[in-house]
C-alpha cells in the first residue's frame, strides 16, 4: 500500500519505518521541518533501538521519506495512519485534541479533491467519541461522500524502548470502526495479523488504549505499595512479588478481571483492611490500597441508585451470600445492598440457594440474627420472588439463576449487577 503517516514522532517514526520493512510504501508527514530534514538524512528524530537502521533501509529502497507538505500525499496515498501527540492537561487530564482537529481539516480537503477513496487510520490516543464525534463529523459537516473514506481508530500498544519488536509483534492487532465491513477494510495494512485480528467498536478501540495503560500504571502502583509496606515491616519485597505472580490460576490471570458487584465474604474485606493498616501502622502511605474500600462500598451505592432510578417499590434480590454455593453471609454486599433498599422503603423479597437460617452457625448467625428483616424477607421458592417482584436484582453470580432468569415474563425489570448474564458457564 501507500501509506502516508502524519506525525513523525515517537509513534509515527517507528510505525512508518517498519511499515516499509513490511513492503509498503510510506510517506512521513510532519510539520517539523527540522525533523523531516534529518529523517530524510537518514537521522532518527528519536532515540529507539534499531531504528536508524530500519530509516537507512527504508530510504535506501527509496519507499521511504519524509516531508512536510501534507497536501500532496493526502492526494496520493491509499492509506493515511494519524499520529500526531494528544498530550493531556496536567491538572485535569482532558486531552487536547488541536493536532487531531487540525490534520481533520486537511485530510477533508484532500477528500473534497481525490476520486479514489481513502482509508484513515487514528493511531493517536484519543478519548472515546472522538474518531466518530470529531473526525466522521467534521467530513459529514463538509459534505464529503461516506463512501468517499472508510475510518476506523487503530490503537498503537508499542512501547519506547522495545518499539519495533513491539510493532512488529504484537499479542493482538485491534481495529476498531463503525462496522465490520469498514474495519476489514484497513487488514490490508497488516494482512499477516488477520489471525490476532479484533474487529470492535471504534469506542471500545478509543477506551481499550487508555484502560491498557492504566492497568499497567495500576499494576505498577500495586507493586510499590507492597514495596513500602514489605519494607516498613522488614519483608523481603521482591521476594513477596515473586511467590504473588508465580500463581496463574488466580493472581496473573484472567480471574477477577470482569466488571461485576461488589466483593465481600470472609476474606477480602478483611485482610485488606489488615494489609492498610499494617501500612498505616508504620507511616507507609498506600493511597492505592487505601482506596479500594471506599471504591467498593461506591459500587453498592452505585446499584443502589440505580435501582431508585428505576421507580418501582417491589424488588426481589436473588442471592444473600457473597458468592455462589457458599453459606456465608459475612461482609456480603448484599446484605448492606438489601438494608439500603429496606430504609428507603422498598419492598424486598431475598432468594438464595444455600442461605438457610435455621442451619447457621458462628458469625454468620449472628448476622442473620441481628438483620432479622432478612429472615422476615427471604422465600425459599424463587418463583414467589419472580412473580411478586416488578425488579428482579442479580446480586450474585450464580449460574442457577442464569436457566431461571431465561423464563421471566417480559414485564419485569432485570438488574444484572454481576455480569452472570453475559457470562457462560465455565
Ligand atoms: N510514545 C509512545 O510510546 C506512544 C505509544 C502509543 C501511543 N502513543 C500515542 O500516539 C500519539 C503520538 O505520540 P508520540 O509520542 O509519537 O508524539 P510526539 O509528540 O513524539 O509526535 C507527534 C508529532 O506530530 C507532529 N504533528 C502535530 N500536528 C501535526 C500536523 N498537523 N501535521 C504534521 N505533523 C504534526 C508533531 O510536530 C510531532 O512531531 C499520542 O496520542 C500518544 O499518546 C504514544
Amino acid at each position: 500500500m501507500k501509506i502516508a503517516v502524519i506525525g513523525l514522532g515517537y509513534v509515527g517514526a517507528v510505525t512508518g519505518s517498519c511499515l516499509v520493512d513490511l513492503g509498503h510504501e510510506v510517506t512521513l508527514i510532519e510539520k517539523n521541518n527540522e525533523k523531516v530534514s534529518l529523517f530524510n538524512a537518514c537521522i532518527s528524530p528519536i532515540a529507539e533501538p534499531g531504528l536508524t537502521d530500519l530509516i537507512r533501509k527504508g530510504i535506501a529502497t527509496g519507499k521511504l521519506r519524509a516531508t512536510s507538505d501534507a497536501s500532496q500525499e493526502l492526494l496520493l496515498c491509499d492509506l493515511v495512519i494519524v499520529s500526531v501527540g494528544t498530550p493531556t492537561n496536567q491538572a485535569t487530564g482532558r486531552a487536547d485534541l488541536t493536532s487531531i482537529q487540525n490534520v481533520t481539516f486537511e485530510i477533508a480537503e484532500a477528500l473534497k479533491i481525490r476520486s479514489a477513496k481513502l482509508r484513515i487510520a487514528i493511531a493517536s490516543t484519543v478519548p472515546p467519541g472522538t474518531t466518530e464525534g470529531i473526525v466522521r463529523e467534521y467530513f459529514e459537516k463538509q459534505g464529503i461522500d461516506s463512501n468517499k473514506f472508510s475510518l476506523a481508530f487503530i490503537p498503537e500498544f508499542l512501547r519506547e524502548g522495545s518499539a519495533i519488536s513491539d510493532f512488529m509483534s504484537p499479542t493482538r492487532f485491534i481495529i476498531g470502526s463503525r462496522t465490520q465491513n469498514e474495519a476489514r477494510e484497513f487488514m490490508a495494512m497488516r494482512p499477516e495479523l488477520l489471525d490476532i485480528t479484533h474487529f470492535t467498536k471504534t469506542e471500545t478501540s478509543e477506551m481499550l488504549k487508555t484502560v491498557e495503560n492504566s492497568w499497567h500504571a495500576t499494576k505498577i502502583t500495586f507493586a510499590n505499595e507492597i514495596g513500602r509496606i514489605s519494607r516498613s515491616v522488614g519483608v523481603d519485597e521482591n521476594e513477596v512479588m515473586d511467590l504473588l505472580i508465580a500463581d496463574n490460576k488466580q493472581n496473573i490471570s484472567s480471574t477477577y478481571m470482569k466488571p461485576g458487584f461488589a466483593f465481600g465474604g470472609s476474606c477480602l474485606p478483611k485482610d485488606l483492611r489488615s494489609l492498610v493498616y499494617l501500612g498505616h501502622s508504620h507511616g507507609v502511605q498506600i493511597p492505592l490500597l487505601a482506596g479500594i474500600a471506599q471504591s467498593n462500598s461506591h459500587q453498592i451505592d452505585v446499584a443502589v441508585g440505580r435501582i431508585v432510578e428505576l421507580k418501582l417499590r417491589r424488588v426481589g434480590v436473588l442471592g444473600l451470600a457473597f458468592k455462589a454455593n457458599t453459606d456465608d453471609i459475612r461482609e456480603s454486599p448484599s446484605v448492606t445492598l438489601i438494608e439500603s433498599l429496606l430504609g428507603k422503603g422498598f419492598d424486598v423479597q431475598i432468594h438464595d440457594f444455600e442461605v438457610d437460617g435455621s442451619k447457621l452457625f458462628g458469625v454468620n448467625l449472628d448476622i442473620w440474627n441481628q438483620h432479622s428483616h432478612l429472615a422476615q424477607n427471604m422465600v425459599s421458592n424463587v418463583q414467589d420472588l419472580l412473580e411478586e417482584s416488578e425488579i428482579i436484582v442479580l446480586a450474585q453470580h450464580n449460574f442457577r439463576y442464569q436457566e431461571i432468569l431465561k423464563n421471566i415474563p417480559s414485564d419485569k425489570v432485570i438488574l444484572d449487577l454481576t455480569g452472570l448474564t453475559r457470562s457462560s458457564p465455565k
